[in-house]
């Protein structure tokens, strides 16, 4: 039987070997460039070619602070399968904690481990989880780890918190992102319901295919997903107090 090993640092505890570890997990699974790489990396990526990140990238822009920013990762077998960046801060005296990086081995997806390294990333002290993600799967990981599950999403949650986590986050992109989708903008008429135009333009082939094949077991409620977007999911942290109260564990 294999052997699945979660490991959460903080920042500061993660090393360089580790990192170098994450940067190749990285590069070789999440994805290509769409169309209009430009607007993200200036001229050097070309669509078609894989996304990269080194090290000292996701050091500098995943891990800024030591004591802020957490690092989660999953072994199986001693193989580095899986990794997640989270970054926490604080608005209006809550708590956030967004995930900044998620990303499993292609040949170790649709078992559970993105729901599982995203359970890791909970805690206590935490009001608010957010993530920006164009992988439908993504959403349905963090809908079970953070809340329910993605059918009982509550995107009055999204649209009455996410402008304020996002305009107070130290993550340049996360601040930038402009939201996007008829829950911020009743009038919209493209489909589109809780997403933010991030300007990142990753290739969509693999989410859209996963967003077909999901939508033919569930009804989808984040809407629809065009180039250079990302779905928005905001979930409120579920008060361990209440549960106890109505004597649920
Ligand atoms: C998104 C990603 C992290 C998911 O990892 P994973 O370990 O396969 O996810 P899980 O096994 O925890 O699955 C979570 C849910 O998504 C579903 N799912 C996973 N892959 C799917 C796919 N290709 N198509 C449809 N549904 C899928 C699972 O069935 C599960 O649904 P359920 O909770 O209703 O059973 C992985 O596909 C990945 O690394 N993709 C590339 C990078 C990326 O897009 N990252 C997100 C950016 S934040």
């Amino acid at each position: 039987m294999e052997k699945q090993v979660f490991e959460k640092y903080d920042g500061g505890q993660v090393t360089d070997s580790m990192l170098q570890e994450a940067a190749v997990l990285f590069s070789e699974n999440y994805g290509v460039w769409g169309e209009h790489p430009a607007q993200m990396t200036g001229n050097f990526a070309k669509a078609g070619t894989r996304v990269r990140l080194s090290k000292d990238r996701l050091r500098a822009q995943y891990l800024y602070d030591n004591n802020t920013c957490s690092y989660v990762r999953v072994t199986v077998d001693g193989h580095l399968a899986g990794n997640a960046f989270a970054c926490r801060w604080a608005v209006n005296n809550k708590s956030v904690c967004w995930v900044t990086q998620l990303v499993v081995d292609r040949n170790y997806r649709e078992r559970g481990l993105a729901k599982s390294l995203l359970n890791q990333l909970k805690h206590d002290s935490i009001n608010m989880y957010g993530l920006m993600s164009s992988h439908p799967a993504a959403c349905l990981a963090a809908a079970k780890a953070f809340g329910d599950s993605l059918s009982t999403v509550r995107l009055d949650v999204i649209a009455k918190y996410a402008g304020e986590i996002m305009e107070a986050s130290p993550i340049g992109y996360v601040k930038d992102a402009k939201l996007r989708g008829s829950i911020f903008s009743p009038g919209d008429t493209n489909g589109l319901v809780s997403c933010v135009d991030s300007g990142f333009f990753v290739d969509h082939t693999e989410p859209l295919e996963a967003l077909a094949w999901v939508r033919e077991g569930m009804d989808w409620p984040l809407g629809e997903l065009l180039d250079g977007h990302e779905f928005l999911l905001v979930f409120e942290a579920r008060s361990r107090s209440r549960s106890r109260s109505t004597g649920r564990q």
